[in-house]
């Protein structure tokens, strides 16, 4: 029985009735019985070269727009874009500046951009309510007073985020800053950002349509596309390459790696450079994460292929036992560039736990029957509240500390949380895992919260005033009503 019935037809309300439930189906059915198993990764010939999103400073013009692309070798599909490439094109900005948008929606239905990891005013920053009309624009006006990072951006008006993200509305927001450049890493032509979407197509369509039970397990694609394109290669040198990683797939979480006893060498997270490299054979990274990697192609053959892979990483969950490739790098050429991975990176001041006025905890492992506020469909719940655009959850002082817990324990889906509005640390994670991995040792703004799961994240809340949102960034998860409102005061 899906959970989903289950709670109907017991008609089981409040928290307490809900833990028992959820309790009832781990102990009688396994993850597959529930769900079964996604279809296969489809894999391709990986003979296309690897697309760059074009990069705009100071300003840029985007039009949501409907359009095509020919995501699938010899195929056109229609797809939503911001212009006329596949994927929108990176905004670079340095620390200090201002950035100006003006948004276009020739869309047929609502729009808005947020700008996923930066701290903006209320008003800028894309709340599902600030939303822009079919046919009208608006003027994003974007402060920069934050570290160097890879952010970014995508729409987020509620109940229609996942199918616009999924249709292709997204961009990375790289922000740079003197204590970064003063590294020298890797630029120009060996600082590769690499979004990962996965799609799926119905007869050649670009198709978003999850079912009740997609909308529990994430609605997962059978083609990973890299920058716009399913099966792409890059040629490399064989020097060293700085690949900014993006999972902007609506559910899917991949555990990256590259083959050929390549190790990657991960020196940054959400909110930019980690104090030190780590280095690891694979990483898992969830939906609105990222990750900056430094890799080494030096010592490697000319005409040599290796992949980026993602491997498996759970026996329990279905689309953790798949494993595929993502993207093909050719070794064509020698690099006369020389490069040592440097061991400091930046500086991390730690926030002071004892500095923290409040804990709150956040219960995110039910599942409500339907009797949430009018926006959410009845779904997947937060403290067994689904969203509603006009109901303020959490009230915080503005400047002030505060330890959030996400708690999961008690379920059984992927759960990656998002706060807006803030960058956090994270604390601790219990059970499951129980550990912080590489990428989660510097600031953060999404945190995966796997089943079994609870993760402590602090977080000091900015001056600006104003009603944001946490949210789970499945986003059917958050599309069924997985988001809370907060208020800074
Ligand atoms: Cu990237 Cu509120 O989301
Ligand atoms: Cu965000
Ligand atoms: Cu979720």
């Amino acid at each position: 029985m899906k959970r989903r019935e289950f709670l109907r037809r017991s008609s089981v309300k409040g928290i307490t009735a809900l833990t028992g439930a959820s309790l009832f189906l781990k102990a009688c059915h396994t993850e597959e019985d529930m769900i079964g198993e996604p279809n296969w990764v489809v894999q391709g010939l990986f003979d296309r070269p690897l697309p760059m999103p074009s990069v705009v400073k100071q300003s840029a013009t985007l039009h949501a727009q409907r359009t095509s692309g020919q995501l699938l070798k010899g195929k056109m599909t229609e797809i939503l874009s911001y212009g006329t490439e596949t994927i929108g094109p990176t905004i670079q900005s340095r620390m200090g500046e201002s950035i100006n948008v003006a948004l276009h929606n020739e869309l047929k239905e609502d729009t808005n951009i947020h700008w996923h990891g930066l701290i903006l005013p209320e008003d800028m920053e894309g709340h599902p309510k600030d939303v822009t009309a079919s046919g009208a624009s608006f003027r994003y006006s974007l402060p920069i007073n934050q570290r160097a990072g890879a952010y970014w951006y995508h729409p987020h008006a509620h109940g229609s985020t996942a199918s616009q993200v999924f249709m292709g509305l997204v961009g990375m927001f790289i922000v740079n800053d003197d204590e970064e450049t003063m590294l020298n890493l890797p630029s120009g032509d060996f600082e590769i950002p690499l979004i990962i979407q996965d799609k799926r197509f119905d007869g050649g369509r670009l198709d978003y349509s999850p079912t009740e039970e997609e909308i529990m397990t994430g609605y997962l694609g059978e083609q990973i596309l890299v920058n716009g394109l399913h099966a792409p290669f890059l040629s490399v040198a064989s020097g060293w390459y700085r690949l900014r990683i993006l999972n902007a797939s609506t559910a899917r979480v991949y555990n990256l790696g590259i083959t050929g006893g390549i190790h990657m060498n991960i020196i940054g997270g959400d909110g930019g450079l980690l104090t030190a490299p780590e280095t690891v054979s694979s990483i898992l990274v969830a939906p609105g994460e990222r990750i900056d990697v430094l890799v080494n192609f030096t010592d490697h053959p000319a005409g040599k292929e290796v992949y980026l892979v993602s491997n498996r990483f759970s026996e329990y969950n279905a689309q953790g036992r798949q494993s595929f490739n993502l993207l093909k790098f050719k070794i064509e050429r020698t690099s006369a560039h020389t490069f040592t991975l440097p061991q400091t990176l930046s500086h991390i001041k730690l926030i002071d736990q004892n500095t923290s006025v409040k804990t709150r905890t956040f219960d995110i492992s039910g599942m409500t029957g339907g009797e949430g506020g009018h926006g959410g469909s009845g779904g997947h719940s937060i403290n067994g509240k689904t969203f509603d655009m006009h109901r303020i959850d959490e009230t915080v002082q503005a400047g002030t500390t505060e330890i959030w817990e996400f708690d999961n324990m008690m379920g059984d889906e992927i759960h990656p949380m998002h706060i807006h509005s803030v960058q956090f640390q994270i604390l601790h994670r219990m059970g499951g895992r129980n550990q912080i991995i590489a990428s989660e040792k510097g600031w953060k703004d999404t945190v995966l919260v796997m089943p079994g799961e609870k993760v402590q994240v602090i977080m000091t809340f900015p001056e600006h005033k104003g009603v944001f949102v946490l949210h789970c960034h499945n986003l059917e998860h958050e599309d069924d009503g997985m988001m809370l409102n907060f208020r800074i005061v």
